[in-house]
């Protein structure tokens, strides 16, 4: 595949600022990747509580349970969240005219809600819903902030058609039906969080039903069909493989909608083979992600996207079957299966996106030690939780009481913790140089000029 330079017009043709990363975008940066450091070095101490559990006793009325919250709700709504943020700063043009110098202060507001979330899940207030954690003061404050996020999103739009920025309808009706998708989200999240709401259950297992598995899934591949268009532009109009994905992904909610909402048992053939239908996103995925154009720098954090969702989609299913999620239920298997979708795939897909999205500036993301000292750290933890679900399903006893083979899983699973956390502060202390130009930079940091993959 040969290189082409990415002159400056071409940034703004396929979706970067053409005048460089925008302090907007700077701020989503710099917070989100604070909070995977704050969200690992929780997770250090989570591991190291797991495996010397007499650490509890200095911790006051701060342990594991109330850590553990804090842990899953920092990294779900600040590291795999905020860069999100970005994308859509960058969608609805959040960067240019008066809108740019409030899209800090709403990164901060939102700071400040998972800031006041973690005080509060540390002094014991909970939902009681895993991921749904807000109550209190934290359950107003949170949808506020994302509200406010919402205006910044629709005063942005509004100026850029004033301003004739957006040209043709399609571009126009795609963003006014996106903003009123996310006028929903700050409601939703209240009303979500609520202890008294339950999804459709799987009476076998007490989780989720093979149906909801599906729709929650669907909604991820609509997400990883829709992102592209806001990222950059297909090489060719029209080009088959788009039009068929879109087609599936149609069929598919057709097919989720049959299923119905019930509480319904894994057992049931109609289940576990409707889940199957997910693993037709195995091929479709990496060849309808060619159909765009990508920065060339974003190619290794794209492959490593593609490997984790190809690994989530399988392992995912696996794990469903009658007898293997019998087993696997309630185990460290499934602590493994969360870290697949989150800190693998999402990870990935987020850092990829955001490579996109500053061009030039994505080099922070792409030293090769962080790269592989994340991924295999992430893909060992998950190893190693698979080994001990698997063990602890057939001997419930296996992860409580002390052993050599506990405690040499949950050592080597600290390590890897340390692995991914090092990565993480080396991301985080390069974003200090964001923006700067080249000339300021360490010089182990400078990379080569800007480059846009080459269409065949
Ligand atoms: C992007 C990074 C990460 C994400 C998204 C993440 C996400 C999660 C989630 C969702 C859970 C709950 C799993 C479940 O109950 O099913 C969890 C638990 C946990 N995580 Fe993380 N995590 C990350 C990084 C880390 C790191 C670096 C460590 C350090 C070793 C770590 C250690 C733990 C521990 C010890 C648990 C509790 C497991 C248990 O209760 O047995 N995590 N994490």
């Amino acid at each position: 595949m040969s290189l082409a330079p990415l002159e400056s017009p071409k940034r703004a043709e396929i979706g970067m600022s053409p005048r460089g990363i925008s302090p907007g975008m700077r701020a989503v940066v710099r917070h989100s990747l604070f909070w995977l450091v704050v969200g690992n070095s929780i997770g250090v101490l989570l591991a190291t509580l797991l495996l010397v559990p007499g650490v509890n006793l200095w911790l006051g009325e701060w342990t594991y349970g109330r850590w553990i919250m804090v842990h899953m709700n920092l990294l779900l709504y600040g590291w795999c969240s905020l860069p999100m943020v970005g994308f859509l700063f960058c969608v609805y043009g959040v960067d240019r005219g008066a809108a740019a110098g409030w899209a800090r202060p709403v990164v901060w507001a939102w700071s400040v809600a998972l800031g006041l979330g973690s005080f509060s899940w540390l002094s014991g207030h909970s939902s009681g819903k895993l991921l749904l954690d807000w109550s209190g003061i934290a359950r107003i404050y949170f949808p506020l902030a994302m509200t406010a996020l919402w205006v910044l999103l629709a005063v942005a739009m509004i100026r850029s058609w004033k301003m004739r920025e957006l040209h043709g309808w399609g571009a126009r009706a795609g963003r006014v039906a996106g903003l009123v998708l996310l006028a929903a989200v700050p409601p939703l999240i209240f009303i979500a969080s609520s202890p008294g709401i339950h999804p459709a259950f799987d009476p076998d297992t007490g989780g989720p039903t093979g149906a909801s598995q599906l729709e929650s899934s669907l909604v991820v591949v609509a997400i990883l069909l829709a992102l592209p268009y806001g990222l950059t532009r297909q090489k060719q109009p029209r080009r088959w493989t788009v039009i068929a994905s879109w087609v599936v992904l149609l069929a598919e909610f057709a097919l989720c909608a049959a299923l119905g909402r019930t509480d319904v048992s894994h057992h049931r053939p109609a289940q576990f083979l409707s889940l199957g239908s997910l693993l037709v996103w195995l091929p479709l995925t990496p060849v309808y992600y060619a159909a765009f154009e990508w920065h060339a720098a974003t190619r290794r954090w794209r492959n490593a996207f593609l490997c984790w969702w190809g690994l989530l989609v399988v392992s995912g299913w696996v794990l469903f079957l009658p007898g293997v999620l019998d087993r696997f239920k309630f185990t460290d298997g499934l602590v493994g299966h969360s870290l697949t979708a989150e800190a693998g795939f999402v990870t990935a897909l987020l850092i990829f996106t955001m490579i996109q999205l500053l061009g030039d500036d994505g080099w922070i993301f792409n030293g090769s030690r962080a790269f592989y000292a994340w991924n295999f750290g992430v893909l060992a933890y998950v190893a190693l939780m698979t080994i001990a679900g698997w063990i602890e399903g057939a001997d419930p006893t296996f992860t409580i009481v002390p052993g050599l083979a506990r405690e040499s899983i949950y050592l080597l699973r600290l390590f890897t913790g340390v692995a991914m956390l090092t990565a993480s502060v080396h991301w985080l202390r390069d974003a200090r140089h964001l923006g700067r130009e080249a000339q300021s930079r360490p010089a182990f940091l400078i990379t080569s000029a800007p480059v846009l993959e080459k269409t065949a």
